[in-house]
Formats: structure tokens, C-alpha cells, sequence
């Protein structure tokens, strides 16, 4: 808002109101008025977003969106400014729905937003043309379940994904296979890894595993997604892609199968 315009009471209003929905974590600007101007990581998450915001298509015309994890709707309402026919944001928190819902009223943008969790994705019973997955990954007991949820129910051409990353940078080639006696592959700070946290990390005790970048781009390939492009140091648009299962059926026991078909009978 600009210091030389005055104060009136509608902005007074809107201001008690952001403030009796606080503590945000997304500084969005609803009416000029920002919602968390003090964050911690700054202008959160605008800074972010405008070191890949071009890597995601400008126009989303037609298309369909789902945001899991959608906080206070920042990426919800940004896919639907692009155009896009339906957005969906999902998140766990009431108090951080509350705030996405007061957030699309204010800016009057046409966005729904469900409490849900990620592991209930199935339930949707649909797919979406773009599945945002950003700064959830690590706050998840079981990631890796959580991207083969995704990809089985939910999503059907791009994801766009981010996870915080520790540890090592570094991209090695990793053998297709290794022997039983190898040890020396897994000192490598490279290998990828998944740093467990036991407790908490950054004061968070719903952080629970922080994987390296080799790892992050190893789990997006392992459940089937495709990296189009890295669009920020932690930031990947990725592509839906089949999975191709051995012939004697997959290898993990939790994907949602069709239960008309006989035990064992993995043919897809
Ligand atoms: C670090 S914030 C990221 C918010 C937003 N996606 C972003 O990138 O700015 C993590 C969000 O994931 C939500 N969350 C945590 N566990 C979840 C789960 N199992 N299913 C859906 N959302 C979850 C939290 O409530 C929180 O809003």
C-alpha cells in the first residue's frame, strides 16, 4: 500500500480481519493489505515463486489444478489467475484453510478449497491436468507413498513439485545394480539419501524426512514422474509418465489395485 494513501476504514477492517486469522505462513496481498510481512523467509512465498513462475505455463486455460498442501491458497489463486477452469486446494490445517478461503473471498476469485489429506487423494476420483506438491514431501512419514498415491489417482500430465533439501548437491550416476559386498556407493554424499528426523528440525517436529537433491530427483523418477525441468534449486515441473512394472507384477504391495481382478493378477 502506498505510505501516502490514507488510511480508510474498510483497509482498517480488512486489516483486523488478516490480523484474528494470524499466524500466516503465506504473505499474500489481499487488496494491497499483506498478510505476513514480517515472515521469517522474507517476502514468502512471492520471493520464491519469482524465480520459477515462468516455468510454469502462463496460460492454464481449460485446465484443471489440484494444490495438495495448499496452505493459504498462494499457488491455489495464482493457477487460477492463469486461467484455469478448476482449482482445488487441499491442506490438513482448518486454520490455514480458513485464512485460503478468507484470502479468495477478499481477492473474489472463484477457487474451492477441502480439508484433506494426501493420503486420501484417491477419494477425489479424478485426475488433474497440473498437481502442485510443494513443501509437503518432508512434513510426510511416508513420502515415497505419498508420490505413488499422486501419480495413481491423481495426476495426469505435469506436477509441479518442491521439497526442502539437505546434505549434498551433487548428481552421481548410480549403477543399475550393486553387489551384496558394496559398501563404499553409500558413503558417497552423493548417494541419494533421506535424512530421517527423529525429533525435530528447524524447532518442527512434522519434519520428518529431508532428502539430498540426488534423492529428491531419484524418488521423483522411481514413482513416475519425469523431470522436465529443474525451475528453481528446489523446484521441478515434471511429467506424468507411465510406470513400467516388471513382468511379475510391481514390486511394493500398496498400490491401489482393482479389486475385480484376482490376487496376483498385476496385468495392467
Ligand atoms: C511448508 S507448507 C507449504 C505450503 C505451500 N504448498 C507452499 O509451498 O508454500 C506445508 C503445508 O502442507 C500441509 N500438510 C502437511 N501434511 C499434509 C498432508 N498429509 N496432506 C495435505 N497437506 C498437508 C500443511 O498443513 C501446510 O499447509
Amino acid at each position: 500500500m502506498s505510505a501516502s494513501r490514507q488510511l480508510v476504514p474498510e483497509d482498517q477492517a480488512l486489516k483486523d480481519d488478516i490480523a484474528a486469522l494470524g499466524p500466516w505462513f503465506h504473505n499474500l496481498r489481499l487488496r494491497g493489505v499483506q498478510t505476513a510481512p514480517d515472515h521469517f523467509l522474507g517476502d514468502y512465498p512471492e520471493i520464491k515463486f519469482a524465480s520459477f513462475r515462468h516455468a510454469i505455463p502462463a496460460d492454464l486455460t481449460g485446465k484443471s489444478v489440484l494444490d495438495i498442501g495448499c496452505n493459504a491458497g498462494f499457488y491455489t489463486l495464482e493457477m487460477k489467475r492463469r486461467g484455469a477452469a478448476e482449482v482445488l486446494g487441499i491442506d490438513t490445517d482448518e486454520h490455514y484453510l480458513q485464512q485460503a478461503r478468507f484470502a479468495a473471498e477478499v481477492e473474489k476469485i472463484d477457487v474451492e478449497f477441502r480439508r484433506m489429506t494426501v493420503w486420501d487423494v484417491a477419494s477425489l476420483g479424478r485426475k488433474f491436468d497440473l498437481v502442485i506438491f510443494m513443501g509437503v514431501l518432508y512434513h510426510l512419514r511416508h513420502p515415497l507413498l505419498a508420490l505413488d498415491l499422486i501419480h495413481e489417482h491423481v495426476a495426469k500430465d505435469l506436477l509441479l513439485f518442491q521439497s526442502m533439501q539437505r546434505g549434498c548437491r551433487d548428481i552421481i550416476r548410480v549403477d543399475r545394480d550393486y553387489d551384496f559386498n558394496a559398501d563404499a556407493p553409500f558413503d558417497s554424499p552423493a548417494y541419494p539419501k533421506l535424512h530421517f528426523v527423529e525429533h525435530r528440525y528447524a524447532h518442527d517436529e512434522t519434519n520428518w524426512w529431508i532428502p539430498n537433491r540426488a534423492c529428491v530427483e531419484a524418488m521423483l523418477r522411481s514413482s513416475g514422474f519425469s523431470i522436465e525441468a529443474q525451475a528453481e534449486e528446489e523446484v521441478y515441473l515434471c511429467r506424468w509418465q507411465g510406470i513400467q512394472f516388471p513382468p511379475d507384477g510391481p514390486h511394493c504391495v500398496y498400490p491401489v489395485r482393482d479389486t475385480s481382478r484376482n490376487i496376483g493378477d498385476d496385468s495392467r
